[in-house]
């Protein structure tokens, strides 16, 4: 069988050209990496969990109608996704003081913040994804005034989506990380919400025990990351067929 065409490969993701123009296949893989890769080590399961709840979520935000990249779940690993031009910026989301917030203005972790707050992150590994301004977003052209408005809206929006989803499965929002990509209708430009959403992008915290359940575990060493994933995914009802997050007996009722 001929090899698909690669086109990108990150540090939990690999790209490929798609089957029709237009698309891209995504296969995650079982990488886990922290500080812009500082820190490094394959996880055996993450891939196939963060594809299912990365579905999970994408599909939930279209059924709402936010935009994203998802179009299907292909295997295990992969899914195919809307080819899209990525806007060089993170959108953080904040509920909850934790992080980085936490660390340069010195608010205490678990702190609920006043409002949801939005932060953009110049995605440049070399710079360590520095924290911009509007100003900065502006001035070189990374996203027009109005690409901004679009993703503040569309953050908001997989804000309230994510919570209330987390809420019925008993896991507290505390903040999450999305990228947004353009697509081209004609002359017409429309934002989607791209990448991944997944225990790699979010703080999730258990709403009784505070325990942590996001790639928190492995930046600061709090025990198994598949397990804190398997646990999410549990939660939420989605569950691999097979493999470590499926295993086990299951009650019936
Ligand atoms: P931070 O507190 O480290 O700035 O992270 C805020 C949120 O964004 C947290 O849920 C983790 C997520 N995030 C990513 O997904 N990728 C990144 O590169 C960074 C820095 C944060």
């Amino acid at each position: 069988m001929a090899r698909r065409k690669l086109i990108y490969e990150g540090k939990a993701k690999i790209l490929y050209e798609g089957p029709e123009p237009g698309t891209i296949v995504q296969y995650f893989k079982d990488d886990a990496t922290a500080g812009n890769a500082a820190k490094h080590a394959v996880v055996e399961g993450k891939g196939v969990l963060n594809n299912r709840l990365s579905e999970f979520f994408m599909a939930g935000l279209n059924g709402i109608g936010v935009p994203t990249h998802f179009i299907r779940r292909l295997n295990m690993r992969e899914q195919l996704v809307h080819a899209v031009e990525i806007i060089p910026l993170e959108v953080v989301v904040r509920n909850v003081a934790a992080g980085s917030l936490s660390e340069r203005l010195g608010i205490e972790e678990g702190t609920p913040l006043p409002r949801p707050i939005i932060e953009f992150y110049f995605k440049d590994d070399a710079l360590g994804d520095p924290l911009v301004t509007e100003e900065h977003i502006l001035a070189f052209n990374w996203a027009s005034q109005q690409d901004l408005d679009d993703m503040v809206a569309l953050a908001l929006r997989v804000n309230d989506f994510l919570s209330g989803v987390m809420l019925g499965a008993g896991i507290r929002l505390i903040d999450f990380k999305i990228e947004v990509g353009r697509v081209w209708d004609g002359d017409f430009q429309r934002l989607l919400v791209a990448d991944e959403i997944s225990p790699d992008s979010c703080r999730l915290w258990d709403i009784e025990t505070g325990q942590k359940l996001d790639k928190d575990v492995f930046r600061r060493d709090l025990g198994e990351l598949a397990d804190a994933y398997t646990e999410v995914a549990r939660r939420l009802g989605v569950m691999p067929k097979q493999g470590r997050a499926g295993g086990g007996p299951k009650l019936v009722h």
